[in-house]
């Protein structure tokens, strides 16, 4: 299949492309910075998702993965929101080999916790997932979106190198963890290759932290 993952060049996206290319997929990266895969079946682009212009034409493209993602950045709705739709407008249109759209949005989707522009940013991007999956359905495309808690990644360095806030965290966390890539890389790959029906959905995996609170006060 050909892949399409923004964003490619850390953390998740890297790692999601790499579990593609280990199942022997055909894998373009898109990301503002270089590339540090090195692998046959892996091109790269260097394009800043919010121009929309600069973005390469990529023909057939089978799955994409919205993953390019800023927090807490002046420009987050621009970059996470703008940006997002500027890549999936240009790659579903004309585009009849496309089998499925993840969006990788955030638990703060949901709770509206976190910075305040990311959170906004990302409840648009599931609010544009459900718009997308709409369109797509009679295409049989599926369409949703993961809402990720915390994942170990360098996006994260300010609270994970910091124990007083990390613990404090952890006292929010009812599963007391955050979650490895390997099981991101998991998520994604069954939400893109092995769900034929369910769309439109915004998953929520975040160790407990918005549902199972024990924070009950009455
Ligand atoms: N790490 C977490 O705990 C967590 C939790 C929930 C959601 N997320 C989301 O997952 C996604 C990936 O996060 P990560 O932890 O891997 O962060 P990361 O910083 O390691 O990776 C993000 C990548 O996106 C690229 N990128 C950002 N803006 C771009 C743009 N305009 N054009 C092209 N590339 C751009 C960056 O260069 C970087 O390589 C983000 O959308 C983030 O909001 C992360």
């Amino acid at each position: 299949m050909r892949v399409v993952v923004t964003g490619s060049s850390s953390g998740i996206g890297k790692a999601v492309a790499e579990m593609f290319l280990g199942k022997g997929h055909e894998v373009i990266g898109l990301d503002i910075n270089k590339s540090s895969i090195k692998d046959a079946n892996y091109t790269h682009y260097v394009v800043d998702i919010k121009n929309k212009e600069a973005l390469p034409e990529i023909n057939n493209v089978e799955i994409l993965f919205n993953n390019a993602g800023l927090q807490n950045s002046i420009d987050d709705i621009d970059n996470n929101l703008k940006g997002t739709i500027n890549v999936t407008e240009k790659y579903i249109n004309n585009n009849d080999a496309l089998k499925s759209i993840l969006f990788n949005a955030s638990a703060s989707s949901i709770s509206g916790s976190e910075f305040p522009l990311y959170a906004a940013s990302k409840a648009g991007v599931v609010g544009y997932m459900k718009n997308v999956a709409i369109r797509l359905a009679p295409k049989k495309v599926t369409v949703n979106a993961i809402s990720l808690g915390g994942v170990n990644t360098s996006l994260n360095d300010s609270v994970m190198n910091d124990k007083e806030k990390f613990a404090k965290i952890m006292d929010v966390t009812p599963m007391k963890k955050w979650m490895d890539l390997d099981e991101v890389c998991d998520w994604v790959y069954f939400m893109t290759c092995k769900n034929k029906s369910a769309s439109g959905q915004n998953i929520l995996i975040d160790n407990g932290e918005h549902d199972l609170n024990d924070r009950f006060v009455w």
